[in-house]
């Protein structure tokens, strides 16, 4: 694989239930309707959304790889600078195992998110595995877990966009605003870009109301979209959503907005 490509890495966060999967997924679909570019989709929310989202089927998750690696280093199997090339090797070709190819993206599903403190030295191996195979692709869209807590974790790192998703209330509007002090403002996250995407919006007045509630830059907003409905309620994968349905239009214009 080229590892010398400039990868463009951007992270889908917020509130739980908001809609962080669903404009990922479009995002990824409208990306990959370019053609051209290499997408890497990154499933970071364990109950594994963005798969389901994308018509994917996941094999095998990075925590699966974890807990093999960890049964080996249970067995007696050391891992020390003697071997870590063969064990880096060995990851690389497990982590090629799990990433489920679709014609257009690839799809790395995280399933758990590590614990910390123990098997550092896994969770090291991973995270460097993660970071030279993301090297790989032109772009990098990461659906993360809802809430804050994820900021902190490894997978966030690298990332030059944050998005953040909230549907109109005040809460989903609390919990971004917190993630942008965690991410930013603590630098927690070394991204360069943040912005916000209202979900569900019913018209421009609902947008400038919150809009005078926030410091955070709008990228754009996206309607509440029947379409959306209708395939979640048959289960149907949202890359098949019409490019004239409204919410594809929005993720549209979000993804000028941000120059990708
Ligand atoms: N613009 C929209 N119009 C109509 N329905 C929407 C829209 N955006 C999202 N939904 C619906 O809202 C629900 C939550 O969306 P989604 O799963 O994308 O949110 P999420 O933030 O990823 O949730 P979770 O935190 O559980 O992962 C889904 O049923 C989805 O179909
Ligand atoms: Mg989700």
């Amino acid at each position: 694989m080229d590892n010398t490509r400039q990868t463009r890495t951007i992270a889908v966060c917020g509130k739980g239930g908001v809609g962080k999967t669903s404009v990922t997924a479009l995002m990824v679909k409208l990306l990959a309707k370019r053609g051209g570019l290499k997408i890497l989709a990154v499933d970071a929310d364990p109950s594994i959304g963005l798969a389901t989202a994308l018509g994917v089927e996941v094999k095998k998750t990075v925590d699966d790889i974890r807990n093999e690696l960890i049964a080996k280093v249970k067995k007696g199997e050391r891992y020390d600078k003697s071997n870590i090339s063969e064990v880096l090797n060995m990851l690389d070709y497990e982590v090629f195992d799990a990433l489920s190819e679709d014609s257009h993206f690839a799809l790395l599903a995280i399933g758990r998110p590590e614990s910390s403190g123990c098997y550092c030295q896994v969770n090291d191996l991973l995270k460097d595995i993660i970071k030279s195979l993301s090297q790989g692709f032109d772009v990098v869209l990461i659906d993360g877990e809802a809430g804050v807590e994820q900021v902190n974790r490894r997978v966030m790192k690298t990332v030059d966009d944050l998005v953040l998703v909230s549907d109109t209330s005040a809460k989903g509007i609390n919990v971004v605003s917190t993630i942008k002090h965690v991410a930013y403002d603590n630098k927690a996250m070394a991204c360069q870009r943040v912005g916000l995407v209202l979900n569900r919006v019913r018209n421009e007045e609902e947008v400038n109301k919150i809009l005078n509630k926030t410091t955070l830059e709008l990228l754009g907003w996206i309607p509440e979209d029947d379409y959306i409905r209708e395939y979640d309620f048959d289960n149907t994968p949202l890359l098949k959503l019409p490019d004239t349905s409204p919410s594809n239009r929005a993720v549209e214009h979000i993804l000028e907005t941000l120059a990708i």
